[in-house]
């Protein structure tokens, strides 16, 4: 069976609830989904070598996603992601610039084949989004599927 990893960087647990959908999305169409908050995971990235798909999301502050997942983005610099599949998520109230910039970094600098988009929900309409975030999850599984 396929591995994929869900990680998030929230203050107020609307990422985290995102997080869990997309696991959920995924899990739906076979793949074993895990889902870790970014302050679980240590800093040498290495362990991600063992996922087939990655999804990385943070909460907007202040026009930036948390530090935390900054953090982790150096981290994981140093594993060999290339060719994984990877998305990018994240709660956001106005402007929502975290989603975009961490989808950037995975495409750019990582070089991962990408779902085609990241996935941005308000969190005032977070309840409307469950569909969404479950189908973003489903989307991933099945690029997994389609790439093995
Ligand atoms: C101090 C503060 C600054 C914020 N800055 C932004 C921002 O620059 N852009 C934006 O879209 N949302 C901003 N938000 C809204 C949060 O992104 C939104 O509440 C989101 O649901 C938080 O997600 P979380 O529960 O995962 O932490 C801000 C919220 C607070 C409290």
């Amino acid at each position: 069976m396929s591995k994929g990893l869900v990680v998030f960087a929230t203050r107020t647990n609307q990422t985290r609830k995102i997080a869990q959908l997309i696991a959920e999305g995924m899990r739906f169409e076979g793949c074993d989904a895990e889902v870790r908050n970014v302050t679980e995971l240590g800093n040498d990235g290495a362990s991600l070598n063992d996922y087939d798909a990655i999804v990385l999301g943070s909460a907007t502050y202040h026009g930036e996603m948390m530090q935390s997942m900054k953090t982790f983005l150096f981290a994981a610099e140093k594993s060999n992601l290339e060719g994984k599949v990877g998305g990018a998520f994240g709660a956001f109230g106005w402007s929502g610039e975290a989603p975009g910039r961490i989808f950037d970094t995975m495409s750019n600098v990582f070089k991962m084949d990408m779902a085609a988009g990241a996935l941005r929900l308000k969190s005032a309409a977070l309840e409307g989004g469950v569909q969404m975030a479950q189908d973003y999850g489903r989307e991933i599984a099945k690029k997994v599927a389609g790439a093995k």
